[in-house]
């Protein structure tokens, strides 16, 4: 069975894990600053600020905001309950957009129509590795938290996504783009949100008492994700190889493949196909029954996103998300498979095609 995912790890990530512990100093320390800056340096931002995942990354980032119980903190409702929970944490109120039906991202369209005067923030993620419309959403005005957790290294415009918003976050998790197993960061240009996130990160030695976190990201960590962000380049190119060999054989198939555009940089964290023939209607039992006919031919192919949230909710009037969740299919995409494992991918997506077309 081909997995749907895997983490990169390889010797150098467990020599750089090794030396932490022959060093005894093994939680926030050095490496976590050196890890900070670094990938500060990578995305072309002042600072950041390691913490335990890109969930608490969210969480902090929003308080660093000044978002308050009662205000309302927009987001996409095509996305995991990942960006929803650091909203609840909080007390504030959840303001669902519906998605661009091309891209999967927020569309900032919708996200005119539903601002209202107590929208304090905005949650931006760049879905599957694909840059959002970044700048029509920064033209709006209100502060944007880029989520890079599926899109460290995608560009927009020339510019790492990350380097747009009032600050960005990553996440680590195992099967990320790069893991640190799991962590997170956020990165920013401002000195004031990173001293916050830096503040609130942990609890002991301040001189005065307020409520923080222990959110801190180990040494252990941080070594594996100094480690990895030295391959990270390498991950990306072989990411966009299999993309391309995915892309040139299905568009001869007539199945819907991801949309390029010229201005964004795909990192192709998650590589979609529509279990539709383009132009026509599904011609299909249900997204299950393909899923299914994946797994007994030995790939794992998996919805990109298990649930949208106002499906959580039981909310209505999210049209784009509801076919997206109803269309999409994630088919494996990361460096550890095979030239091997790619061709099996591609005959049994063939066979699937096949199987489809009356
Ligand atoms: C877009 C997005 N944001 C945030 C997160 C949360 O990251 P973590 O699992 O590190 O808390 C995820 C994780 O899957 C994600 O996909």
């Amino acid at each position: 069975m081909i997995f749907h995912s895997k983490p990169t790890l390889n010797k150098e990530d467990s020599s750089a894990v090794s030396r932490v512990i022959n060093s005894g100093y093994i939680s926030q320390g050095e490496a976590v600053a050196r890890f900070e800056s670094e990938l500060a340096e990578y995305i072309g931002v002042k600072g950041g600020g390691a913490v335990s995942s890109g969930t608490s990354a969210l969480h902090l980032s929003l308080i660093a905001l000044g978002v308050k119980e009662g205000d309302d903190v927009a987001m996409p409702t095509y996305v995991c309950p990942a960006l929803l929970n650091p909203i609840n944490y909080i007390g504030a109120n959840p303001l669902l957009i519906d998605i661009n039906p091309d891209s999967y991202n927020i569309s900032p369209a919708d996200l005119k129509k539903k601002l209202t005067k107590k929208t304090r923030a905005v949650i931006v993620p760049h879905i599957f590795g694909l840059p959002a419309d970044i700048k029509d959403i920064l033209s709006i005005g209100i502060p944007v938290i880029e989520d890079c957790a599926q899109s460290v290294g995608a560009v927009y415009n020339g510019k790492k996504a990350g380097s747009f918003g009032h600050c960005a976050i990553f996440s680590f998790y195992a099967t990320k783009v790069m893991t640190t197993g799991e962590g997170g960061m956020v990165v920013s240009n401002s000195d004031k949100i990173l001293e916050k996130i830096k503040d609130l990160r942990e609890y002991d030695h301040k001189p005065n008492y307020m409520v923080r976190y222990n959110y801190k990201m180990t040494d252990l960590q941080a070594a594996i994700g100094i480690s990895q962000l030295k391959r990270l380049d390498s991950f990306i190119s072989r990411r966009r190889n299999i993309a391309l060999a995915y892309s040139k054989r299905f568009s001869e198939l007539e199945i819907a493949i991801p949309k390029v555009y010229t201005e964004r940089e795909h990192i192709y964290f998650r590589y979609v196909i529509k279990n539709r023939v383009k132009g026509q209607g599904s011609r299909v039992k249900g997204l299950e029954e393909d899923l299914k006919f994946f797994e007994v031919n030995g790939v794992k192919c998996m919805r990109p996103i298990f649930k949208p949230i106002h499906r959580y909710l039981k909310l209505k009037g999210f049209p784009e998300a509801d076919r997206a969740w109803n269309e999409l299919i994630s088919i494996p995409i990361y460096p550890s498979l095979t030239d091997g494992d790619v061709k099996k991918i591609v005959r049994v997506t063939e066979k699937w095609q096949e199987a489809k077309v009356e």
